[in-house]
């Protein structure tokens, strides 16, 4: 039986939710059904809840360091999760993850550096080299059956001597892959020996839906484990992002050095006391809700499906092997991406993710977060297909 109500209808508005409260700017309509920004509109885990406010009635929030129940909580939860050992002087907290992938490029490359990312890939991978002005390189994702699959030789023809990181998305957003053992293996082998250090963003790996399973990049060979950064976070995974809780884990002495001696020079891997007790928090006591959960985001997933080849058959889901964004291939709309756009936001009243957002390949395509209660999904697909309907567009 449950014990969660992933049903329950949360008014956001008002919050200061990106999602929510940024449609009015963002798309000129607050009243668009929010389907875009990577969080969910689910209460996190009571556990949570009750943790921060049980704290929050001691009333004093002076300084606090990282504690030894916060890193037991994290060493347990990798190991649990993702059969991974790691060790504690191999974690520090960092301010978020994006700004984890900037400290990064700040610390091991310098200006007119190349960065190799695989497109269409969360959006930060291709802004943030660039913003740092480094030189971003595309190796774009080849579609297999429906299905986005590495370029291994692409990655090989690309490379030259100024290329010196690259940045993986494991598991994929925006096409929910679960990436292999040997395309991982693949990307450490050629990343080691061209000395192209590789950071492996794991923010999805704990919502891969089974059969599939996440395999954390370092874990895959000695040359991984030695020429990696690796970021985590419970931010998706337990809906908590606004509390700003990541972490990286680093196996090598040298990099791990060079790394947390940066981020301890602006004091960058000082967390705060409620990223720390959230942190242990979920990872001790929110598995039995996120199994729920996924069961719940796993039928939301199958509705979208089922739906869409049943009335949308113009729009096909590329069904995600782990998290809450569903990649929609719209191509057969015929519709230029302004017209998608307007399609879906003026005509359907619904807020996605532009798929041109994430760089080569995103044309014809939008980002779908299911991550919502199922009536909220029936209805913006109700909406969906009574806009291309009106329309009468063929396919
Ligand atoms: C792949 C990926 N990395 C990082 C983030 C954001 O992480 P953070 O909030 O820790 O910067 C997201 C959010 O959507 C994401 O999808």
């Amino acid at each position: 039986m449950s014990k969660y109500n992933f049903d329950e209808i949360v008014d956001r508005k008002g919050t200061n939710a990106i999602k929510v409260d940024a449609l009015e700017p963002r798309y000129g309509n607050p009243d668009l059904i929010p389907m875009w920004v990577a969080d969910m509109d689910f209460k996190s885990p009571p556990c949570v809840t009750e943790a921060i406010i049980e704290r929050a009635k001691h009333g004093i929030f002076g300084y606090t360091n990282a504690y030894q129940s916060y890193y037991d909580s994290i060493i347990s939860w990798v190991n649990r999760q993702h059969d991974w050992d790691i060790k504690q002087e191999w974690i520090s907290f960092i301010p978020g993850i994006v700004k984890g992938i900037a400290f990064a490029i700040d610390c091991f490359s310098t200006v007119d550096h190349k960065i190799i990312i695989q497109p269409p890939v969360y959006h930060p991978f291709r802004i943030i080299p660039t913003l740092h002005h480094r030189i971003v390189v595309d190796n774009p994702l080849k579609l297999n059956s429906g299905q986005y699959e590495m370029d291994i030789e692409g990655l090989k023809n690309l490379i030259d001597p100024t290329c010196k990181m690259l940045i993986l998305c494991n598991p994929h957003n925006p096409g929910g892959r679960v990436w292999t053992r040997q395309e991982l293996i693949d990307i450490a082998e050629i990343c080691y020996d061209n000395d192209i250090l590789v950071i492996s963003d794991e923010i999805h790996s704990d919502l891969a839906f089974a059969p599939h399973k996440h395999i954390p990049f370092a874990c895959v060979s000695e040359k991984a484990a030695q020429n990696s950064i690796t970021f985590m976070a419970p931010s998706k995974t337990f809906n908590i992002a606004g509390i700003i809780s990541s972490f990286s884990v680093i196996p090598n002495k040298e990099i791990r050095e060079k790394f947390y001696a940066y981020l301890e020079s602006s004091e960058l891997e000082s967390g705060h006391i409620f990223a720390y007790l959230a942190t242990e928090t979920v990872y001790n006591h929110g598995e039995r809700w996120l199994t729920e959960l996924k069961d719940y985001l796993w039928n939301n997933i199958t509705f979208v499906d089922k739906y869409l080849k049943a009335n949308i058959p113009q729009i096909k889901a590329m069904l995600p092997q782990a998290s809450f964004l569903i990649w929609l291939d719209c191509r057969k709309l015929n519709l230029s991406q302004k017209e998608l756009n307007f399609l879906f936001v003026n005509d359907a009243g619904l807020a996605l993710n532009d798929g041109t957002m994430f760089g080569q390949g995103g044309e014809g395509y939008m980002r779908l977060n299911i991550g919502t209660p199922l009536s909220i999904i029936k209805k913006a697909l109700e909406n969906l297909k009574k806009a291309i309907d009106a329309k009468q567009i063929q396919y």
